[in-house]
């Protein structure tokens, strides 16, 4: 999608469509069959009202606000003056910085980007001798240090004369987007291991009840000797723990049909809470709660949800936390749709601990089938959760500090939709 704005224009014009080569008022069109928008304005409407326009064609309204085609972007605009004061931010600026648009407006652009020194790059070079359009991919840093991954474009702003008055700044939020691509990521690790495990474990197992059937005889005959059974015993026991990960294994290598039935998430989490209360207990962990009494219930397969919590909390308890917070909330989030469920409403579970954290070098992998940092770990815990809460139609998400803690994020959509 293009957009073009160009000030101190004779008159006020707005039009949208699919733009042909040799169409419309802008000089450097875009593409054919791209779709673009252009808009003409004169300085002193930046922060003016909404424009009457002409329609361009039979679905744009008559009167059309520049203002209201703004807002409605996702992509957040900026247009920085010539003095390098900020003219004009639409909505989708505000949240992408984090800033109201009172705070922004006027305000000088180094100092209001002093944490983004790449932003700053670019709108220099916007505004200098050799002006020209600059792409980059970087990190938004907003006033309390938290970093949004953004796409950005910014284009010298021309009078009529050709000559820079401004700058106009493009930012896209990428974080959906890098979430999509660790999605898809996460989705072939585990097809290409499906195809491993279900061929592999199938080998592995006959043996493994050969030799388990052989054990116990020899343990039946040395029954008398304690040092001789105990070893028969690590033998049974030991195969016992094999066999119980090609199970996880395979359970992870084929789709599981879910039994779905309405769940109150809050009775799910205290069954698995009073299974890990003497856990917690013995490692002196505080397990807080923080439900919202008027969540709604989710369909989804009791006995697999209970594995995603219990593993969850399980990792939360061994990360050496001093507490542990469980808390429910209701989320509307169109970004979270997913290709089995339309909803927009979730619920959503966070666990947080404020334990070890995890290095910011591991976090890609630990969705990985096997990657563990635990000396008894298997791995596969984070793997078959993710994969039960993408089968519900939801999203399992983390946050982590080495050093300061984690939160799990579980997100299910609700029965409404
Ligand atoms: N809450 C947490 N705090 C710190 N690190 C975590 C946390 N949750 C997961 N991890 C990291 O992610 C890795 C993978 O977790 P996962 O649950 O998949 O396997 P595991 O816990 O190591 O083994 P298993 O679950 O099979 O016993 C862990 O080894 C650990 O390094
Ligand atoms: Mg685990």
């Amino acid at each position: 999608m293009f957009i073009l704005l160009h000030t101190d224009a004779p008159e006020c014009k707005f039009a949208a469509g699919v733009g042909t080569p040799g169409e419309g008022p802008g000089q450097r069109l875009p593409p054919k069959g791209e779709l673009v928008i252009i808009l003409s304005l004169k300085p002193s409407m930046l922060n003016s009202q909404p424009m009457p326009t002409t329609p361009h064609s039979g679905d744009v309204p008559a009167t059309v606000s520049w203002q209201d085609v703004l807002t409605s972007l996702e992509d957040a605009v900026m247009v920085v003056d010539s003095t390098r004061a900020v003219a004009f931010v639409n909505q989708a600026a505000e949240t992408l910085t984090g800033l109201s648009a009172r705070t922004m407006l006027t305000r000088d652009s180094d100092d209001l980007f002093h944490a983004n020194g790449w932003l700053v790059a670019l709108i220099d070079k916007s505004l200098g001798p050799d002006e020209g359009t600059s792409h980059a991919e970087n990190d938004f840093v907003r006033r309390r240090g938290q970093r949004v991954p953004v796409s950005a474009l910014v284009s010298p702003l021309r009078d009529q004369d050709g000559g820079v008055a401004g700058s106009v700044l493009l930012l896209r939020d990428r974080t959906l987007r890098q979430a999509m691509e660790e999605d898809l990521r996460r989705s072939d690790r585990l097809a290409l291991l499906g195809k491993l495990a279900a061929g592999l474990a199938h080998e592995i197992k006959n043996p493994l009840g050969g030799i388990k059937g052989a054990a116990q005889l020899i343990r039946a005959e040395v029954a008398h000797d304690p040092s001789l059974l105990e070893n028969t015993d690590i033998m049974i026991r030991e195969v016992d723990r094999v066999n119980q990960l090609l199970d996880q294994l395979l359970d992870l290598a084929r789709p599981v049909g879910l039994h779905v039935e309405p769940l109150n998430v809050h009775e799910l989490l205290e069954h698995v809470l009073g299974l890990e209360v003497h856990t917690a207990a013995a490692a002196n962990v505080r397990i807080r709660r923080s439900f919202d009494p008027s969540l709604p219930s989710i369909m989804g397969d009791r006995g697999r949800l209970i594995q995603v919590f219990l593993n969850l909390v399980e990792n939360a308890l061994q990360a050496r936390p001093t507490y542990m917070t469980v808390t429910t909330h209701i989320e509307t989030d169109f970004s979270l749709r997913t290709d089995r469920s339309n909803s927009t409403k979730f619920v959503t579970v966070d666990i947080r601990d404020d334990g070890t954290g995890i290095d910011e070098d591991d976090l890609p992998d630990i969705f990985s089938p096997f990657f563990t940092r635990k000396r008894r770990g298997t791995g596969l815990g984070l793997a078959i959760c993710d994969r039960t809460v993408k089968e519900h139609g939801g999203r399992l998400g983390v946050e982590s500090r080495l050093g300061e803690g984690s939160v799990f994020k579980v997100s299910l959509p609700t029965q409404q939709g």
